[in-house]
């Protein structure tokens, strides 16, 4: 209520990428008012419930419900976004160095389509800043996944070594890894997703991940983001490779190219396109993987989720977990408990007595 009819119509009279350094300025901040981490969980925390807590990947989620990456790029909020209901969040994408990202205006809202188009191009500060912000962080309330990318002057031929320093700078803060090899909006990085550019690459950083781990005597995994603009045998592919190098799992999906069913003018504008013309594109990703796989390796489901049956259809696709950016944008922060609780309802309609029931139950 307070979102939507006080803070909605003045963000989005604002330009988006300043209502964003809003958001972030303002739910950093939060962190520093005593007291303020505590109202926020008392208007939108989400009570822990055993029906919706799973493990998985060796870590425990309270929630199903996590914020996509992009939102909190270089980790400032990361005690504000855990105070709102997240079960997790990423942070990021992070690349080796800072650096500035696209032009701006490079952020743009589609209202009456409920979307969003960004070209950003990883503008964020690095590492090495990000890496001090998680080690500051001592009790950390929710999973924290950091999500790399290779710097933009960086070659293909070398982005492995931008990936091996992501890794290797952020082991000791990570609860687990992102490699996103599926932004529009770094020249080329799409091409990492196929043939033996893809295959070389999850072999290093997998490799890369088992020394890390048996050097720190732990077991974080390594999870792979894909875009949802490919072919279905470019899928297959791709999938077989994925299963094959041993990453722990796959996010279906990053924004996309297309622009079916956008009907604003900023359809026009190049980019990432996110919100809900992506709905039922990545959810038919999520079903198509976990029919290929036989849902041997778990998914996370992103893409145009702003109701509780939205997340749902994407978990009875098969998603093990789900995530939001656009949704919060358009709904806000109270969206979490809409989800919980619409959740709860749609499992108990169909004699689920646990989240994990209902993950990938369209197949069966
Ligand atoms: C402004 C903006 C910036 C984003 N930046 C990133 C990013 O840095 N890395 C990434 O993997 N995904 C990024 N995404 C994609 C989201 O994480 C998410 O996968 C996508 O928007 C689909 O989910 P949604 O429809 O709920 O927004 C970004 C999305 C938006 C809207």
């Amino acid at each position: 209520m307070l979102y939507r009819n006080i803070a909605k119509p003045v963000f989005f009279k604002l330009d988006p990428e300043k209502a964003h350094h809003l958001v972030i300025g303002g739910m950093a901040k939060a962190t520093k008012v005593p007291g303020a981490l505590a109202m926020m969980r008392g208007m939108y925390g989400v009570k822990a419930d055993p029906a919706l807590t799973t493990s998985l990947f060796g870590l425990t989620f309270h929630s199903p419900i996590g914020l996509a990456a992009g939102l909190d790029k270089n980790a400032e909020a990361v005690r504000g976004f855990s105070s709102i209901g997240f079960g997790f969040m990423e942070v990021g994408t992070v690349t080796p160095k800072g650096q500035p990202g696209n032009e701006k205006p490079r952020m743009f809202r589609l209202p009456p389509d409920e979307a969003l188009i960004n070209r950003m191009g990883f503008n964020n500060e690095g590492t090495e800043a990000m890496r001090e912000r998680l080690a500051a962080i001592k009790d950390r309330p929710i999973p924290v996944w950091v999500n790399i990318g290779k710097n933009k002057a960086t070659p293909n031929d070398k982005a492995h070594e931008d990936y091996l320093k992501c890794i290797q700078t952020m082991y000791n803060v990570a609860d687990l890894f992102v490699v996103n090899i599926s932004s529009p909006n770094t020249p080329d990085l799409r091409n990492l997703q196929h043939g033996d550019e893809l295959k070389a690459l999850l072999s290093l950083v997998v490799d890369e991940m088992n020394r890390q781990n048996a050097a720190h005597g732990q077991n974080k995994s390594i999870l792979v983001k894909i875009a949802p603009d490919v072919s279905d045998s470019e899928l297959e592919s791709m999938t077989e490779t994925i299963v094959q190098s041993g990453v722990s799992g796959i996010i279906a999906t990053n924004t996309t190219l297309s622009r079916m069913g956008a009907t604003h003018v900023h359809r026009l504008e190049n980019g990432g396109l996110s919100g809900k013309p992506l709905t039922e594109r990545s959810t038919e990703v999520v079903s198509q993987i976990y029919r290929m796989t036989k849902g041997t390796i778990p998914i996370v489901g992103s893409g145009g989720v702003f109701t509780a049956e939205d997340a749902y259809r994407k978990i009875r696709a098969g998603a093990s977990l789900v995530e939001i950016y656009t949704g919060l944008i358009y709904k806000g922060p109270g969206i979490n408990r809409e989800l919980a609780s619409g959740l709860k309802r749609l499992m108990k309609q169909d004699g689920f007595k646990h989240i994990s029931e209902a993950i990938g139950a369209d197949h069966r």
